[in-house]
């Protein structure tokens, strides 16, 4: 008999086709032949969710809910469907959900969809510390793959980079460009103090994981030196709120961006605006921001 992660192939390879309609339906084969098969419902809220059918999206969520209390993708995608309390950041498990198990193709992923932050943030590092002399500690906070490692090498005298997932570690570790790699938590690894402080803080593409920026802010400006700066991203929202939407991310205004990285916590903060990548066509706004550390 064929079991459900073989219909879970022939959805993706549906997928890989074009064929949305296919991969849900073969999706919903394999949930009726193992009705506890968890990442199918997982599978189904998202591409459904990131389809544009919000209602059978949720249907699904709520059925993995049903089965699977606590399961924290599916609230998380309730969460960006409006049907459910957004988290002051992503959940550690969603965020592992998303990019442990996706590291391989991360980079591939992004470059089709013309990814451009680490590049965008380098010359706004360059702008604030002055260029590239090897003299700076930088902490490159989600790194990810190590996207920015050979961009940030330059500049740094100590390199060290921070994410959850281990895979995404193994990627960056592969780049040859950090001092230290640390597998942990950024608030937690931050409050921790253990990883000491730095001329620079640099998040390309991670702030958009956080709604509640002032516990982030704060955490940040403590493991900066005096002047040191955070140079970050986030998408662009239209209000002064942070808002959690379909795609399971945060936007944040710039009035927002304005009031969290001001005095006292921050002397100033200089902000642009750039196109962050596109998705499903169309250009994904963002904000990119030099938060100044007060000086000693
Ligand atoms: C979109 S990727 C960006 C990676 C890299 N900075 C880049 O520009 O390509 C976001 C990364 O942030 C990490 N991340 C998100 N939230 C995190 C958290 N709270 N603690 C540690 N890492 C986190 C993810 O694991 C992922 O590798």
């Amino acid at each position: 008999m064929t079991d459900a992660a073989e219909f879970r192939r022939h959805s993706q390879d549906a997928l890989a086709r074009g064929n949305l309609d296919l991969a849900v339906a073969y999706l919903q084969t394999a949930l009726r032949q193992d009705p506890a098969d968890r990442e199918s419902y997982h599978t189904l809220g998202r591409l459904l969710r990131l389809a544009g059918r919000g209602d059978s999206a949720a249907a699904w969520y709520k059925a993995c809910l049903h089965r699977y209390p606590d399961d924290s993708v599916a609230r998380m995608g309730l969460a960006a469907l409006g049907q459910g309390p957004a988290p002051d950041r992503l959940p550690d498990d969603v965020v592992l959900y998303i990019f442990d198990r996706n590291a391989k193709v991360y980079e591939t992923n992004m470059e089709g969809l013309a990814y451009r932050i680490p590049e965008t943030l380098t010359p706004m590092l360059a702008a604030e510390k002055g260029t590239a002399r090897g003299d700076l500690d930088i902490l490159d906070l989600g790194c990810g793959s190590g996207w920015c490692g050979p961009l940030l090498r330059p500049f740094a005298r100590r390199l060290v980079g921070l994410d959850l997932s281990p895979a995404m570690l193994d990627l960056a570790r592969a780049k040859n460009a950090y001092d230290e790699l640390v597998e942990g938590e950024i608030l937690g690894a931050l409050q921790g103090g253990r990883l000491g402080t730095f001329d620079a803080i640099v998040a390309a593409n991670v702030v958009l994981y956080f709604g509640k920026l002032e516990p982030l802010a704060e955490a940040i400006t403590k493991s900066l030196k005096p002047s040191g700066a955070f140079v970050f991203d986030v998408e662009k929202g239209a209000t002064d709120r942070a808002e959690f939407h379909s795609a399971g991310r945060f936007t944040h205004g710039r009035q927002l961006l304005e009031r969290v990285f001001a005095p006292p916590l921050y002397a100033r903060s200089r902000i642009q605006e750039t196109v962050m990548r596109t998705e499903a066509g169309r250009p994904v706004h963002a904000l990119c921001c030099v938060a100044t550390a007060p000086a000693a």
